[in-house]
């Protein structure tokens, strides 16, 4: 799975909020976890953004691990980009991915995508159909994504991780209204 945003992202685009980052200290214990395991370089950088508060990568922790695994920061910066999973902006504390997908979008995807904006009360970017947008009380990111390989069930709609099939608007607000009432995403 790889979201439309990412594909256009450089190295240049990395977010640098020194406060974001985890410390050196913190970031050297991950490293020495996954350090020689297969998988590591995904394993780590998986565990790297999860330990981060706003869950994402800044630049500073990618040129630090760069630096000290001698893997270089194109590489990573490779890996980062092709997986829709990694983040390289601050995430809300919750996420709702909208599939804007051939067979989403003719299941009204783009209705899907509005509903959740305009619940959510944020401010359409310039190309709408790469969202990447946080509330400013930075509760929910809302994205978008290319394809989750799971078309039959168009309209899809993940949320915080939880695929929810034939997504409606009435449905979405639900969703939505619970999390904020303090629930989870059902
Ligand atoms: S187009 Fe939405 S899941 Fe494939």
């Amino acid at each position: 799975m790889k979201s439309d945003e990412k594909a256009v992202a450089s190295p240049s685009k990395l977010e640098d909020k020194t406060s974001d980052a985890l410390s050196p200290k913190r970031i050297d214990a991950i490293i020495a976890k996954h350090l020689g395991k297969p998988g590591q370089l995904l394993g780590l950088l998986e565990n790297l953004q999860s330990a981060n508060k706003y869950k994402y990568l800044p630049k500073e922790t990618l040129e630090y691990v760069s630096k000290k695994t001698k893997v270089p920061l194109s590489r990573l910066f490779s890996i980062v980009t092709f997986y829709a999973f990694f983040n390289l902006k601050p995430q809300g504390k919750h996420t709702i991915v909208v599939c804007r997908g051939t067979a989403c979008h003719t299941k009204n995807s783009r209705k899907l995508l509005d509903a959740a904006m305009t619940i959510l009360e944020l401010v359409p970017e310039p190309d709408a159909e790469k969202i990447f947008l946080t509330t400013l009380d930075k509760e929910f990111t809302l994205k978008t994504v290319a394809c989750f390989g799971q078309c039959a069930l168009a309209p899809v709609v993940e949320v915080d991780g939880s695929v929810h099939s034939n997504m409606n608007q009435e449905k979405l607000r639900r969703v939505i209204g619970d999390i904020r009432a303090g629930g989870t995403a059902k």
